[in-house]
């Protein structure tokens, strides 16, 4: 019998807080899941539409840099644990405006944890509470052609993002140390699936394929990444939640690298034979840039620990994941089309706000 609990997602409504938010909520009935997020741009509570009319998921709309609201809402909803998810996530806006990946990143962990030892300090050995930071592969820096990163790689950021993201991850370390504040992290490589907002590479590509305009591969697109499929990695997370070790970090990736060149070749392909257009009619949009500013080469993980010690695994069957996620864009128009012309962001106050 899985025994009850409050748990706060924080940044639910983005790309991966959706999936962990679906994940749980249909898995754990027992469980009442608060999806806390602002609702920036990355956050769409249209990823949610089959998920909030049940009765375990809530959510809040707020501010992690607001601490007074969050030390107010955390005293209210006394949950037992948190998994930490709002983040700014995507490097080329950290390049433009670093100090709002200041604000989020690293002030709004700290407000949560704060939040967090004040309503947990009477029990904070018990096992009753968890504090599981969700973080990144770049707060390792880049590799050269070989070699992987592991849980003892130091620590080498070198975007404004990863570098936000490498002190979070610092000062969640540091609160383990010093106040014995339960805490597990895990960094995790690129992901990809559904409900991914339309500025990162993949779903950019898509969507581009589709309206038939420039794909933009910055420099050679020789970098590296290594892909992990989105559902992948919120099983992931439910496994390091309920079987990892407090105080502990698990790498997790998709042993699955790619050069930028050949993964938007792949996607050319896959959507061609999706849009029913000639092969090769995609490739002609690859439109060469300018490098951006610090752009790492090669992100690669190595995953034995959460393999070996928790028995998960990523999807052996990469091809057929990315064919899924790009049916799923074609079939799904308007999820696509509320995005990109930013009325999804009207759906908080047509479903909540003025109820
Ligand atoms: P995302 O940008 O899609 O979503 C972020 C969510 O956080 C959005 O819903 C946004 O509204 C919310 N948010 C932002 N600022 C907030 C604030 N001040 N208060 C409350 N909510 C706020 O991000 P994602 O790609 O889903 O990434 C989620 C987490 O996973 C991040 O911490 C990121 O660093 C990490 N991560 C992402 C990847 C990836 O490939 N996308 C890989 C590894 C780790
Ligand atoms: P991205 O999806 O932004 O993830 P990250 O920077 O966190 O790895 O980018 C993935 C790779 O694709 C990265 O090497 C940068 C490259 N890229 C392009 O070549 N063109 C683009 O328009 C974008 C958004 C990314």
């Amino acid at each position: 019998m899985i025994m009850q609990k409050k748990i706060v997602v924080t940044g639910g409504a983005g790309f991966i807080g959706s999936h962990v938010v679906r994940l749980f909520v249909n898995k754990y009935p027992n469980y009442q899941i608060i999806n806390l997020d602002k609702l920036t741009y990355a956050g769409n509570l249209e990823n949610l539409v089959d998920v909030q009319d049940k009765v375990n998921y809530q959510f809040a709309k707020l501010d992690i840099t607001d601490r007074e609201s969050i030390f107010n809402f955390f005293e209210n909803e006394k949950p037992d644990a948190v998994i930490h998810l709002a983040a700014e996530s995507h490097v080329d806006r950290s390049i433009l405006n670093p100090i709002e990946f200041v604000m989020t990143n690293v002030m709004g962990t700290i407000n949560l944890m704060d939040a967090c030892r004040k309503i947990w300090s009477d029990s904070l050995q018990s096992n009753d509470h968890l504090f599981y930071h969700v973080s990144t592969d770049e707060v390792y820096g880049t590799l050269g052609e070989s070699g992987k990163f592991t849980e003892h790689t130091s620590y080498d950021p070198h975007s404004p993002y990863s570098a936000s993201k490498a002190s979070s991850d610092h000062f969640v370390r540091a609160y383990f140390d010093t106040y014995k504040f339960p805490v597990k992290v895990s960094n995790c490589s690129n992901n990809f699936g559904t409900h991914h907002f339309p500025e990162k590479l993949i779903p950019l590509c898509i969507n581009n394929i589709k309206n038939n305009k420039a794909l933009p591969i910055y420099g050679k697109g020789e970098n590296i990444r290594d892909w992990l499929w989105v559902e992948d990695h919120a099983r992931a997370i439910d496994t390091i939640f309920h079987q990892g070790v407090v105080g502990e970090t698990y790498n997790i990736g998709g042993n699955n690298e790619w050069k930028n060149i050949d993964l938007v070749k792949l996607l050319c392909e896959i959507m061609d034979e999706q849009l029913a257009r000639p092969q090769g009619t995609s490739t002609q949009l690859i439109t060469y840039i300018t490098d951006r500013a610090g752009h790492d080469f090669r992100y690669a993980i190595d995953s034995s620990k959460l393999q070996n010690n928790l028995g998960w695994k990523p999807t052996d069957d990469f091809k057929n994941a990315l064919s899924e996620t790009i049916r799923w864009y074609l079939q799904n128009e308007s999820w696509l089309n509320n995005v990109t012309s930013g009325n999804y962001q009207s759906y908080y106050e047509h479903q909540y706000k003025n109820k």
